[in-house]
């Protein structure tokens, strides 16, 4: 057993625990995600939920994560198991495999979209693109039957095969080089977008609070995000931690990491929004806004061909190293507790994910094959992505954060999250705690009382 956790594989510097972290929490969520929902549910007031869901949240669960998974150096049922053996708090870790698996599956499919729009960007299918084709090309992309399954068996390829290589030389070296050039890049776009005319409308409808969108769905769903940024509630952070070095300062990690994906959340807002009102588009367009938006940020600029390549190319990759981070779930639980060996448990992984995860993509739109086919009003993709971003993560953060406030000790947690006191963080783990132990869970379980009715926020 000693020996098994001696030979775990893990992250080799303060540095690579940083990127692959941030390498997780950077994805889809930032340039996909925070944009079109910011466009549905009403600009500047979503925003400020977001941020307060993030900051009251979102980083005390990041802080618990961090803390189960490096001192239990296990996958997210092991380390329950390990601290509190033969109780049911290890349901938090299974309950986590299988939001990975939801996510995974709708997460796989668009981001197989991304990976076709550089193959679509290099053949030069968005010269002269005007709002109208780049609708078109958008709904063309996402409704043919074949097509979009090919690009997600090419993701999960892609990311199965890093995997394999397994965390140092899989996770680590993919995410510590290319993390810097995407920031880079987002910024080279906002400051294309804020420079074509009307842009101003965009920057306000990102920054103007308007109180009155504030309703229980709204608050919901910026909760969800904030879990689904930051890859929390579903033991992701759990795994990782259990990669990081013993001398990492995790409240460091925790607040470098929140902040950073929150300003390439905002940073990607601003590249879209602006371009969204400025070519007169609809900034509640839903999941396709980044697709319509970003080619015609980059039309008529020079270069602008070779921007849009660098731009899908790099949110490829931000892409699949999230998707890594959340594959890396049930695959650090299957070779661990079910002992079977890491490429078998990559390779089960992606034949589920392909196949749960094509269903997912044949239904994206209501014009796909299976498109017709709903619950509750929902299509299978999106029911996957309401099921867990707004139903399995918040529970499993407010398991967590349960886990961490009323059945952990106090003096453990300070020893961990000080490096056995070599730290002087004292007061920052003393106010964590309150927080964990009764700002966060109070606030989850309001959000989840308004959402199904049982109170009324607003
Ligand atoms: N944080 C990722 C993103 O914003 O794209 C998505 C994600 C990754 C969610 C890993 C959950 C997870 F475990």
């Amino acid at each position: 057993m000693e020996n098994k956790i001696a030979n775990r594989q893990g992250f080799s510097s303060g540095l690579a625990v940083f990127f692959a972290t941030l390498g997780s929490a950077v994805g889809l969520g930032n340039i996909w995600k925070f944009p079109y929902l910011t466009g549905e549910f009403g600009g500047g007031a979503f925003l400020l939920i977001y941020l307060l869901c993030i900051v009251f949240v979102g980083l005390p669960i990041m802080l618990s994560e961090f803390y189960i998974g490096r001192k239990t150096r296990k996958n997210v049922v092991g380390a329950f198991e390990q601290l509190k053996p033969g109780t049911p708090w290890n349901s938090i870790g299974l309950m986590g495999v299988v939001a990975s698996y939801l996510i995974m599956f709708f997460y796989s499919c668009v981001a197989g979209w991304v990976y076709s729009y550089v193959f679509k960007a290099i053949r030069g299918d968005f010269s002269g693109i005007t709002p109208e084709l780049a609708n078109t090309q958008f709904a063309s992309t996402i409704n043919s039957p074949v097509w979009p399954i090919m690009w997600q068996v090419i993701v999960v390829f892609v990311v199965s095969a890093i995997l394999i290589s397994g965390v140092k030389n899989g996770i680590e070296r993919v995410t510590k080089t290319l993390m810097p050039v995407l920031f880079i890049l987002i910024i080279i776009c906002d400051i294309r977008a804020l420079t074509l005319p009307n842009s101003s409308k965009g920057f306000s409808f990102l920054f103007h609070i308007d109180f009155s969108r504030l309703t229980g769905p709204v608050i919901l769903t910026a909760l969800g995000l904030a879990f689904f940024k930051l890859s929390l509630g579903m033991g992701t952070m759990i795994t990782y931690g259990s990669y990081f070095t013993k001398d990492n300062n995790m409240v460091n990690t925790a607040l470098r990491v929140a902040i950073s994906d929150t300003i390439v959340s905002i940073l990607a807002g601003l590249a879209i929004f602006p371009a969204v009102f400025s070519f007169g588009m609809e900034p509640g367009a839903g999941p396709g806004l980044l697709f319509m938006t970003i080619p015609l940020v980059f039309s008529q600029v020079p270069f602008g061909n070779m921007l849009l390549i660098a731009f899908f190319v790099l949110s490829s990759i931000a892409a699949t190293t999230a998707m890594i981070s959340m594959v890396e779930v049930p695959v650090a639980y299957f070779s661990e507790e079910k002992g079977i060996s890491r490429t078998k448990a990559v390779l089960i992984n992606a034949v589920i994910i392909l196949v749960i995860g094509s269903l997912a993509t044949l239904s994206a739109d209501g014009s796909s094959l299976l498109g017709g086919f709903t619950m509750f009003g929902k299509t299978l993709f999106d029911m996957f992505d309401f099921i867990s971003s707004n139903i399995l993560l918040p529970i499993g953060g407010l398991l967590i954060a349960l886990f961490i406030g009323y059945a952990t000790r106090k003096d453990d947690l300070k020893n961990e999250l000080s490096n056995n006191g070599i730290l002087r963080n004292r007061r920052v783990v003393d106010v964590f705690y309150v927080i964990v132990k009764f700002i966060t869970p109070i606030l989850l379980i309001i959000v989840f009382l308004n959402s199904i009715g049982v109170i009324k926020v607003s």
